[in-house]
């Protein structure tokens, strides 16, 4: 192969796998959201009339169906830093539930003003020791906010995982998705819980990725056991993973297609209305319908295309639309050359590289769409989130997750050496790559940035 070609080719092969690792942690990521502005976690419990202004500014939902659940019960979650974790934490203190935030750190933790409510507990979920004595610790009445608790311990009442890897490559899947979450699990049940909601996907109706697999393994675990009720809840896609390219098209760049836009369709929920509906299938009032099942759920949206979500999009800022096409085919020849390296020269490292590349494809190719109405949830619409963020701006993205990924792919390719990275799609994230340069080995290797123009590629 001319070496031209093939410097080519590489840039193809990195930006794909660079830009679909940042699709998918965007989709996934448990991370770290930062809030708006530092506010210290408060002491006491808030029952009601209680106004979050998180980072998404969205106003606290109380389910409607029932007053205050929670009251006098206890409800830890796990993973509750992530987007959809601290949603639950904002439900459970809302319901009344005594909250339980299991965090890794307590001092970035009091930040997080969506966690404020809940009682903060230090905690490595991949530590079963650990784990077990915290949840048996909550039982006799520990961790709790309220000091007026005198006559018995409440009982604990729900227990959720919001547990996610960020990465999905398999050493992580198995440590969190699966083990992490199993010792959960088992601290529950060796400790009287009750309830145990599980945040799954979609996707693992079709478990082509590790982390599907690791999923359904746990889920699997779930099934098997008789000491708490359960609810495995998989929603189709995330508002917020479904608006990654919004500050891109801000700064006028092309919005990125894969095929033609209309390869997918989704209908993302509101992380609110997801937390609702999690929080909700641990009533007794949804025993029939929501315990000991499998649960698809996605938004009140009719299904939508990548293209009409970026049409939205562009609608809601008052910009034109503008397009580039990425063909789908550009994974196939990704993935084809990264499996020949794994191949050839295998490591873990390219393992990881390739499974990111496969997700990458899996979420470029498959519809995350529920379509019966009893799988459709919620009130808010994505275009209502478009027009939030357009006014309010955007909840800041997982920068450190997804750098993670990127460095780790850029980390692996001197082995080959294959010359310069970086290119299609990365146009529209110029300033994620020089962070991720500037991070890499490859910090001093002189970096082409391609720019995509109507479809043409461009190197400068
Ligand atoms: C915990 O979070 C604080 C505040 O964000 C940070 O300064 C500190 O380095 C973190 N500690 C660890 C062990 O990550």
């Amino acid at each position: 192969m001319p070496p031209m070609i093939s410097t080519h080719i590489s840039c193809l092969v990195l930006s794909s796998v660079l830009l679909l690792a940042n699709a998918f942690t965007q989709h996934f990521s448990t991370g770290i959201n930062f809030p708006s502005q530092p506010h210290k976690a408060a002491t006491t419990a808030r029952y009601s009339t209680i106004t979050y202004q998180d980072a998404t500014k969205n106003d606290l939902q109380i389910s409607p169906s029932e007053n205050k659940p929670g009251l006098g019960k206890v409800a830890i979650i796990a993973g509750a830093t992530g987007y959809i974790g601290r949603a639950v934490v904002r439900e459970c203190v809302a319901r009344g539930y005594h909250t339980v935030s299991l965090v890794r750190n307590v001092t970035y933790a009091l930040t997080d003003d969506a966690l404020s409510g809940s009682s903060l507990v230090m905690c490595d979920v991949g530590n079963e020791d650990e784990l077990n004595t915290i949840v048996q610790d909550i039982a006799g009445g520990k961790h709790l906010l309220e000091s007026s608790i005198v006559t018995k311990p409440p009982p604990i009442d729900l227990m959720v995982s919001c547990l996610a890897s960020a990465s999905g490559i398999e050493s992580e899947v198995y440590a969190i998705d699966y083990a992490a979450t199993l010792s959960f699990l088992n601290a529950g049940r060796a400790n009287q819980a009750r309830h145990f909601v599980l945040l799954s996907a979609f996707c693992c109706r079709n478990p082509l990725l590790k982390l599907q697999q690791a999923k359904l393994k746990f889920e699997a675990k779930l099934a098997e056991q008789q000491d708490m009720t359960y609810s495995i809840v998989r929603p189709t896609a995330f508002f917020k993973s479904v608006s990654g390219q919004f500050e891109s098209i801000l700064k006028g760049n092309s919005y990125v297609l894969f095929g033609d836009g209309t390869v997918t369709h989704c209908n993302p929920i509101c992380e609110r209305d997801l937390a609702t509906y999690m929080c909700d299938s641990a009533l007794e009032s949804f025993e029939k319908e929501r315990w000991g099942k499998v649960l698809n759920i996605g938004g009140p949206d009719e299904p939508l295309s990548n293209r009409k979500l970026a049409e939205m999009m562009f609608e809601s800022i008052g910009k034109k639309p503008k397009f580039v096409y990425v063909p789908t085919e550009i994974f196939d020849v990704s993935i084809g050359m990264i499996e020949w390296i794994a191949k050839n020269f295998p490591s873990e490292k390219w393992e990881d590289v390739l499974e990111t590349a496969k997700i990458g494809k899996y979420y470029a190719v498959e519809d995350m769409l529920t379509t019966k109405e009893v799988e459709k949830f919620g009130e808010r619409k994505m275009m209502d989130h478009f027009e939030q963020i357009a006014k309010d701006g955007q909840d800041p993205f997982t920068p450190v997750r997804a750098t993670a990924i990127i460095s780790q792919t850029l980390e692996a390719l001197p082995v080959l050496s294959v010359s310069l990275p970086i290119g299609l799609g990365l146009a529209s994230k110029p300033d994620l790559v020089q962070n991720v340069v500037a991070s890499s080995p490859l910090a001093n290797v002189p970096l082409l940035v391609a720019n995509l123009m109507d479809g043409s590629l461009w190197l400068n």
